[in-house]
């Protein structure tokens, strides 16, 4: 299947229909890190006021590596998971030490930062320094099993190994933040999780083969576990 074509429909899609999230606003690497950690296990409408809150409190990386842990539980107190919170933190110390209190502007410098994974390492390059990094999660999973028709298991390391190495070849040179986020935003309100997917608002919807053979009932396949 050739994802090349996807891309522009994608991105055009995504400039006009993308919703208005605080993180949105600007490209900081600070502010986008903090938005990929705070949504990697909690839902967009729940992560808006500690989004927000968080950085008002710590509004620089020098910040967040001098707070002390009590208030750093605080900050995060109903998001639960507070190793995130803490292996943030222990970046935070890395950057002060390491990279002068500036998030570093190289992949792999960042994916080495305690707490950040391949998908948040892709998500900062993209965002907020224009690399052409993929970032790949479940919606991401999700949204090329359908358009593919692929019934790998997306649980796999294999179907993210290949997800990671189709998507890098079809990286704009310009833009690869949009596009990712063209992705994210497809999952989270177009190619739903949960229900029917909602193909007309789609800017895939021409191009996908789940679509075209009614098989996205029993796409993505995800084993259990
Ligand atoms: N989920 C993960 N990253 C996101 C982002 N940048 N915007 C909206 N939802 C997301």
């Amino acid at each position: 299947f050739d994802l090349s074509p996807l891309v522009t429909p994608a991105m055009d899609w995504f400039q006009v229909n993308k919703r208005d999230l605080p993180w949105r606003r600007d490209r900081d690497p600070y502010h986008i890190w903090v938005s990929e950690i705070m949504l990697q296990q909690t839902r967009v409408e729940a992560v808006k006021p500690y989004y927000q809150g968080f950085l008002a409190a710590l509004p620089s990386i020098a910040d967040l590596a001098a707070c002390p842990q009590d208030q750093l539980n605080k900050l995060w107190e109903g998001l639960g998971y507070y190793s995130r919170v803490r292996n943030m933190q222990k970046a935070a110390e890395v950057i002060m030490e390491k990279f002068g209190g500036q998030m570093p502007s190289d992949y792999d410098a960042i994916l080495s930062l305690p707490g950040i994974g391949p998908y948040t390492a892709g998500a900062i390059s993209s965002i907020a320094f224009d690399l052409p990094a993929p970032a790949v999660d479940g919606n991401v999973l999700r949204i090329l099993a359908r358009v593919s028709e692929d019934d790998i298991d997306i649980k796999s390391d294999l179907a993210k190994k290949r997800a990671q190495a189709a998507l890098e070849g079809v990286m704009p040179a310009s833009g690869s933040g949009i596009f990712n986020q063209a992705m994210m935003e497809i999952g989270a309100t177009a190619c739903l999780p949960n229900g029917d997917p909602l193909c007309g608002q789609c800017p895939w919807k021409k191009y996908c083969l789940a679509n075209r053979h009614g098989s996205w009932d029993h796409l993505p396949v995800r084993s259990k576990g």
